[in-house]
C-alpha cells in the first residue's frame, strides 16, 4: 500500500486531516485502532470555538452542526450560592461558541469520507510507525488478519494521548511538559432537558461542577471527584444530589445514559514535529477539560498542518511544514494556560483550605466584577487568546 499522507487514529484531527487533504486532492490513508461504532458513541467534549465551526463550513461538513447545534453568547460563573454571567458577546465584540458533541463531529466526518469512498481502516491491530527519520515512512499494521505496510511521504500522528506515534519519535527529540491534578471529573449524560439555557461552571466548598448539554432533551454534566474514583460508586441519586448542592439549582433529574471518569492533566511535547512525524491534538497536548479547548487545539493543528501539506505537495514549498509546530505551540500554550487557570480557580484542592480558597474567591469576584478580567476569560473561551 501506498499514499502520500498516512494518518494514525480516526477521532476529530485525523478524520479532519483526511478530509481536506482530500478536497485538496492529497491522498491519505486512516489507520485506526478500535470500530466505528466506538468512535461514533464515544461521548467527548462538547464545545466549538467560532474558528472551528466556521473551519467545519468551509470543509463542507457544518450543515448538521448549524442545525442542530446550540449557539451561546455566555457562560454563568456559580460561587458562594449566587449565579454570574458573562457576556461574551459583549466583552469581545460579538463572538459565541457553538455546544455540538464531539461524537457528532466524529460522525458528520464519517459521513463525507464516506461519501468520498475513503473510510479509515477501522479495527487494525499492531499498529506502528516505521522509518520517520528517514525520508520513506511507513504505518506497519494487522487489518483484518492481514498484514500491511502503508508506505507514505509524512506520517500525521492524529492517535490521542495513548497513541503509538509519539512513543515512536526518536528518543531525546521531543521534550514533554507535564502537569497532573488531584482530582477527577466524572461526566455523566442524562436524558433531561438542560436546566439552565447556558453552560453552568460552579465552584463549590464539596467541589467543582457543571451544568453542559448536548440538545433540547439531553444534558452534560460534571462533578469533580477523587482521581481514582470508581463510577461504581456514584448512583443516580448521589450524583443528582451532588449536582443540585454545588450547582445550587432546582435541578430537573432524568435517566443517566452514560457515566464515566476524565483525568485531569496538562501536557505539551515540542517540538510537535520529529522527522516525517507530525503530530496534532491530544497525541501533543492534553488540557483539563474546564477550558473547553480539547477538540479546537485539535481543529486548529490541523488546519496548519493541511495548508502546509498543500504547499509541499503542490510546489515542494516547506517552509509551512517547518513553521508548523512553532505556529501551533503559540496557540497550545494559550490554552494550556486558560486551562490551568480554570481548573485552578474552580476546583477544590485537597491541600488547598485557607490561603488557597481565599485567593480562588478574590480571583472569582475581580472575574465577575470587572470588565478588564471578564475580557480574558471571554476572549479565551471564544478562541481570540491568540488572534
Ligand atoms: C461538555 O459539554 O462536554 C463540556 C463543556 C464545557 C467544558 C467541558 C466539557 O468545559
Amino acid at each position: 500500500m501506498r499514499t502520500q499522507v498516512g494518518i494514525v487514529g480516526a477521532g476529530p484531527a485525523g478524520l479532519l486531516l483526511a478530509h481536506l487533504l482530500g478536497r485538496d486532492g492529497i491522498g491519505s490513508v486512516v489507520v485506526e485502532r478500535r470500530s466505528r461504532e466506538h468512535l461514533e458513541r464515544r461521548v467527548r467534549a462538547g464545545v466549538l470555538e467560532q474558528g472551528t465551526t466556521d473551519l467545519l463550513d468551509t470543509a463542507g461538513v457544518g450543515e448538521r452542526m448549524r442545525r442542530e447545534g446550540m449557539v451561546h453568547h455566555g457562560i454563568e460563573l456559580r460561587f458562594g450560592g449566587d449565579g454570574h454571567r458573562i457576556d461574551f458577546a459583549a466583552l469581545t465584540g460579538g463572538y459565541g461558541i457553538t455546544v455540538y458533541g464531539q461524537q457528532e463531529v466524529v460522525k458528520d466526518l464519517l459521513a463525507a469520507r464516506e461519501a468520498a469512498g475513503a473510510l479509515p481502516l477501522f479495527e487494525c491491530e499492531d499498529v506502528e510507525p516505521a522509518g520517520l527519520d528517514g525520508d520513506r515512512p511507513a504505518i506497519h499494521f494487522i487489518h483484518a488478519g492481514e498484514r500491511h505496510e502503508l508506505q507514505c511521504e509524512i506520517v500525521a500522528g492524529c492517535d490521542g494521548s495513548h497513541g503509538v506515534c509519539l512513543p515512536s519519535a526518536p528518543n531525546g527529540a521531543l521534550v514533554a511538559y507535564e502537569r497532573e491534578y488531584p482530582f477527577a471529573w466524572l461526566g455523566i449524560l442524562a436524558e433531561v432537558a438542560p436546566s439552565t439555557e447556558e453552560l453552568i461552571y460552579a465552584r463549590h466548598e464539596r467541589g467543582f461542577a457543571l451544568h453542559s448539554m448536548r440538545s433540547p432533551v439531553l444534558s452534560r454534566f460534571y462533578l469533580q471527584c477523587e482521581r481514582d474514583a470508581d463510577p461504581g460508586d456514584w448512583t443516580d441519586e448521589r450524583i443528582w444530589d451532588e449536582l443540585r448542592t454545588r450547582l445550587a439549582l432546582d435541578l430537573a433529574s432524568g435517566p443517566i445514559v452514560e457515566k464515566g471518569v476524565t483525568p485531569m492533566r496538562s501536557f505539551v511535547v515540542e517540538p510537535m514535529q520529529s522527522g516525517r512525524l507530525f503530530l496534532a491534538g491530544d497525541a501533543a497536548h492534553i488540557v483539563p477539560p474546564t477550558g473547553a479547548k480539547g477538540l479546537n487545539l485539535a481543529v486548529a493543528d490541523v488546519r496548519v498542518l493541511a495548508a502546509a501539506l498543500r504547499d509541499h505537495f503542490a510546489t515542494g514549498d516547506d517552509a509551512g511544514l517547518r513553521a508548523y509546530s512553532d505556529t501551533c505551540l503559540r496557540r497550545v500554550w494559550r490554552a494550556e494556560h486558560f486551562s490551568w487557570w480554570m481548573t485552578s480557580m474552580l476546583h477544590r484542592f485537597p491541600d488547598g483550605a485557607g490561603f488557597e480558597e481565599k485567593l480562588q474567591r478574590s480571583q472569582l469576584e475581580y472575574v465577575v466584577g470587572s470588565e478588564a478580567a471578564a475580557t480574558t476569560l471571554a476572549e479565551n473561551y471564544v478562541g481570540l487568546g491568540t488572534a
